[in-house]
């Protein structure tokens, strides 16, 4: 990040403007829509800025800038055509300690501005860090169409109710749930419908309506989310819409950083890990961490690899849960079968290879894998295996020795989804020793049957 965003409180502060044409112009409105008390120098007064003496109440010296007229300033903007000057301008400032901005210089700048959509007291920036203000302007027009103008009068409506709502509700876990069900619920469906009155009268009945349960008392709630494989546009949006309202978040090792960080961003993130045979927190630790943490009162975001139900764990969890009477939700996620599959190019049922699929860990116990291999060896079936990488040469040797044939094609699949996705094909009876070689780094799946033949013709995810 190049530059920091914050948003500054200009109301009665003094703010400088040098040049007075159109671009000074557009500055001239921003700093008054903020409440700025702006004075602008500048040789030559445009017919527009000198409109905007009266309604913006400007103080307008019309000379030569020098630097005796950058000082006692909060900001400085400088507008002019002339690069010297703005050069001069920038200097000044610097010297002076002055926050500075030259319009089109950003090597001049302290700040930036970014392109904004205006739902007052709502405001959104954006920004490309100087590098391309028109896409920061594309990318507002987009967020233009999707936040509607009445946006603004729901957030005047909490505004009203805030001190009301804080003394009714003393904690703020539940304060935060309340009012994310008013600004999802019926309250912004009336004030979308433009029916304002009828909104601030359905808040008011809400607040009226509220228990002791919620006044007092912690609520807590576990989301047990599927983080999907690995890239992060491959969450559900339920899943986003929970991890974004979540106080707390308690993740596993294959969840990405690019994952946690649409998280919301105060929210506390508690690693458990999991690495193979290297269990960061043991499993029961898990299920009582979660359980502490919601009798706190805390929403908490259980992130998981791929979907919780798939060799996840996520039933154990559940199971603690209910025992404890604590609510929970779970959210479906992509699982690393399906992600690797479609990465891959490797349909996982195909008409002509493959009528049925089974998921089976490789997961080695004393040293042996316990699978059912006659079953396995059946034709026409896709197998995939997770966990299966360090028992790969006995999975092969299985299957072989239970009738499947040497050729058979098997893929192993290195950080499915992600711009670090490797896949590795061969047979049966090839793939083992191909491997060797191959530095594999975890996560990997096997897949085994007729339909990895298809991933040469039907690859398309670059790696
Ligand atoms: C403990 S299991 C969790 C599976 C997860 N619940 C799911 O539904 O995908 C971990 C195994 O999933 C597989 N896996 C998960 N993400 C993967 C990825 N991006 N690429 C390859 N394999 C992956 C690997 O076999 C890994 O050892």
């Amino acid at each position: 990040m190049d530059y920091f965003p914050i948003f500054l409180k200009l109301a009665k502060q003094p703010c400088l403007v040098v040049g007075a044409g159109s671009c000074a112009a557009r500055k001239i409105e921003l700093l008054a829509r903020a409440g700025a008390e702006i004075t602008v120098v500048a040789h030559d007064i445009s017919a527009q800025v000198a409109a905007m003496q009266a309604t913006h109440r400007l103080t307008i010296y019309r000379k030569y800038v020098e630097r005796s007229d950058i000082e006692g300033y909060k900001l400085v903007i400088s507008a002019t055509n002339d690069t010297a000057v703005n050069t001069r301008v920038s200097q000044y400032a610097t010297q002076a300690g002055i926050w500075v901005n030259v319009v089109d210089s950003p090597a001049l700048c302290h700040f930036i501005f970014p392109a904004i959509v205006d739902r007052a007291p709502l405001t959104i920036a954006i920004s490309s860090g100087g590098v391309s203000p028109v896409l920061a302007r594309l990318l507002r027009a987009k967020i233009e169409t999707v936040i509607a103008p009445s946006y603004g009068v729901l957030a005047g409506l909490a505004e009203k109710f805030r001190e009301t709502v804080k003394k009714q509700i003393s904690r703020p876990a539940n304060r935060r749930i309340f009012w994310e069900n008013v600004l999802q619920g019926r309250v912004a469906e009336l004030v979308f419908a433009g029916q304002h009155d009828a909104a601030e009268r359905e808040l008011t009945d809400a607040i009226a309506r509220l228990d002791t349960q919620m006044t007092h008392a912690a609520s807590g709630e576990v989301y047990l989310i599927g983080a999907g494989p690995g890239a992060a546009d491959l969450l559900t949006f339920r899943a986003l819409r929970l991890m974004q309202q979540a106080d707390v978040v308690v993740y596993d090792r294959l969840v990405s950083g690019e994952i946690l960080d649409l998280a919301r961003r105060d929210a506390e993130k508690i690693y458990v890990g999991k690495e193979r045979s290297q269990h960061a927190l043991p499993q029961d630790d898990i299920n009582d961490l979660l359980v502490k943490l919601a009798k706190e009162g805390k929403r908490v975001a259980r992130l998981k690899g791929g979907d919780p139900f798939i060799f996840g764990r996520g039933g154990e969890e559940i199971e603690t849960l209910m025992a404890q009477h604590i609510a929970f939700q779970v959210v479906p996620g992509i699982t690393a079968a399906n992600g690797c599959a479609s990465y891959a190019g490797i349909p996982l049922t195909h008409r002509d290879y493959a009528q049925s699929c089974v998921f089976v860990t490789g997961h080695l116990k004393d040293d042996s894998v316990h699978l059912n291999w006659t079953q396995l060896a059946a034709p026409n079936q896709t197998i995939v295996i997770y966990m299966g990488l360090i028992g790969l040469e006995k999975i092969c040797d299985a299957l072989i020795a239970h009738g499947s044939e040497p050729t058979l094609p098997i893929a192993v699949i290195e950080k499915g989804t992600t711009p670090a996705q490797r896949v590795i094909v061969g047979t049966l009876s090839t793939l083992p020793t191909k491997i060797r070689h191959e530095r594999l780094e975890a996560p990997t799946l096997i897949i085994i049957g007729h339909v990895v033949s298809l991933h040469e013709k039907l690859r398309w995810f670059a790696q």
